[in-house]
């Protein structure tokens, strides 16, 4: 598919100044292209994930089963615009999920931008990728385009390929929300995929949150491990929030910390860590307080304080208008609709989406931001491929994610998808011009890929560290040799 010449792309708007947005924005801004580029970032600062939220507000009301379009539905819009409305009381779930003692899981040589390495390494304190974001707009020279507190609230795809942008800022000092509307050639959706939490439906669950009001939280609202010193506690889920969460309190709760696994996680050993105390997944909660497993086991209302759900979180996109624009994201499908390369859409050529897979973070996000650069500037060094050989990338992926019981946005390291997949991005980007213009896509090194497969912030259950294989124990990582690769990105 190539844009006609005709179209050319002047503007370009970027929706959320995270991680991803900052790799647009200086992707964007190297191609010297384009006459008009802005961030659309609703927090006060660059950031995303990585802002940390000391006074996160009162925390979120759990809601099992719910999906992000009923928990985070558009807001109403004005009729007209420009226009000032109330300051907006709806639930948007800006703030973000990390919590005090997080450190980061990747380590840095692989995690950080490519050409901002991390100040020390290998796994850093979260406010270290935060600096680094907002350093990364002042180093590219990007901080220019960002317009901070500015919630992208409404997006309308217009006749001939543009974008109009209906935008909201709350003004303090007038006490009210000020709106208006942007029209851009091009979109780069960098909104990230971690705000909305998802808790399952379980029997009787929905009467328990009802009878033991703030009993039950998920994990974005979790804070510290100091405010559950010998509560008793159950946690659910054994992917990193689980087993992050499990390994902090494990240390202060009342002994043991229940944990609920649905599935064996890479770091599981035979036996639980200690302190920890294996359950299989709930099967229902009652109102007497009592929580059922599947195994037949109780826990009855005297041995649970807290319950905290660490399932995960789903994508949003309340701003996206599927009347005009068609679907975006299918909730069934559990995938972005109609897109290619987890980057493209088949329906639209001046759209683009940055940060959805499950690969190394910050550098997946700079090689989908300089293919996006370069297509939009019309200097690819490969066209992306017509709409028919686009949907058969989606149809052949849906077909062997569902055979391989994989998710369709997870790209696994082990078996070299991932270096396939930033390689087919890189092969779309290209060099920069001979005069300077554009980014040179990042190399993924020697160093860098044993980085990925040998540093590790826990030791992986039941493996030797020591023996024949390296061990490096500073600050509880640990350096391994790797025997199976499986699932070593499992993490991210
Ligand atoms: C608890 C937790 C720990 C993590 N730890 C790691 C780790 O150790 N290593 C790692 O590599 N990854 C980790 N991740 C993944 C992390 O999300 C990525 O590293 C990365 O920060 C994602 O960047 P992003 O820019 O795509 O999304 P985000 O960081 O979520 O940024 C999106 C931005 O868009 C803004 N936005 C959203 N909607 C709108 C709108 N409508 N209008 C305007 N602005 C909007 C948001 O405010 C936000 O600033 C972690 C995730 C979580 C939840
Ligand atoms: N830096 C860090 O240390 C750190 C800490 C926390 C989070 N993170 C990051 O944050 C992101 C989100 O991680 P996350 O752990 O919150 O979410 P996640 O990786 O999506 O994991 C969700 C967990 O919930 C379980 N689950 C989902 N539905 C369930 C159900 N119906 N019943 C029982 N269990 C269910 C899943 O089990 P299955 O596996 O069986 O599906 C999985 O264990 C990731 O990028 C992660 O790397 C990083």
């Amino acid at each position: 598919m190539v844009l006609d010449n005709k179209a050319r792309i002047r503007s370009v708007a970027v929706i959320g100044a995270g991680a991803s947005g900052a790799a647009a924005a200086a992707a964007l801004r190297a191609e010297s292209y384009f006459d008009r580029i802005r961030v659309f970032e609703r927090r006060e600062t660059p950031g995303g994930t990585w802002i940390y939220d000391a006074n996160p507000g009162t925390p979120l009301q759990p809601a099992p089963g719910h999906l992000a379009p009923d928990l985070d539905p558009p807001l109403r819009l004005p009729s007209a615009l420009p226009a000032t409305t109330n300051t907006n009381s709806q639930e948007r779930y800006a703030q973000t999920p990390v919590y005090a003692g997080l450190t980061t899981n990747v380590p840095a040589i692989a995690m950080a931008f490519s050409d901002r390495p991390y100040p020390y390494s290998p796994f850093v304190p979260h406010w270290i990728p935060k600096q680094c974001i907002q350093d990364y707009f002042t180093y590219n020279r990007t901080d220019a385009f960002l317009s901070l507190n500015t919630t992208v609230e409404h997006v309308k795809k217009l006749p001939r390929e543009r974008w109009e942008l209906t935008l909201r800022r709350p003004n303090p000092e007038r006490g009210v929300d000020e709106w208006w509307a942007k029209t851009f050639d091009a979109l780069i959706i960098a909104n990230g995929h971690y705000t909305v939490p998802f808790i399952p439906s379980v029997p009787g669950l929905a009467a328990y949150m009802t009878k033991y009001p703030g009993k039950v939280f998920h994990s974005k609202s979790f804070q510290s491990a100091h405010a559950y010193a010998d509560k008793r506690v159950l946690i659910i889920g054994n992917s990193a929030s689980g087993i992050d969460i499990s390994t902090m309190l494990a240390k202060t709760v009342k002994s043991p910390l229940y944990q609920s696994r649905r599935s064996k996680s890479r770091w599981d050993g035979p036996e639980p860590p200690s302190g920890i105390e294996w359950k299989p997944v709930i099967t229902s909660f009652h109102e007497v307080g009592s929580i059922t497993f599947a195994d037949g086991t109780v826990l009855a209302s005297d041995d649970i304080d807290h319950v905290i759900y660490c399932t995960g979180y789903q994508p949003s996109f309340p701003w996206w208008d599927t009347k005009y624009n068609a679907p975006l994201w299918s909730y069934s499908a559990h995938r972005l609709d109609r897109s290619y390369l987890h980057t493209f859409f088949v329906d639209h050529p001046t759209l683009g989406l940055i940060g959805m897979p499950r690969t190394l973070t910050f550098r997946s996000f700079e090689y989908q931001a300089v293919a996006l650069a370069r297509i939009f500037a019309g200097r690819s060094h490969k066209p992306l491929p017509d709409k028919e050989s686009m949907l058969t990338w989606q149809r052949e992926r849906e077909e062997r994610c569902l055979r391989d019981h994989k998710k369709f946005h997870d790209i696994p390291w082990e078996n070299e998808e991932t270096l396939d997949y930033f390689r087919e991005l890189y092969n779309i980007a290209g060099l920069p011009l001979l005069t300077g213009e554009g980014r040179h896509p990042p190399v993924l090194d020697a160093e860098t890929r044993w980085a990925v497969e040998n540093i590790r912030k826990y030791p992986d259950g039941g493996q030797k560290i020591d023996g024949g294989a390296l061990s490096a124990k500073a600050d509880e990582w640990v350096v391994v040799d790797v025997e199976h690769k499986k699932g070593i990105l499992s993490f991210v």
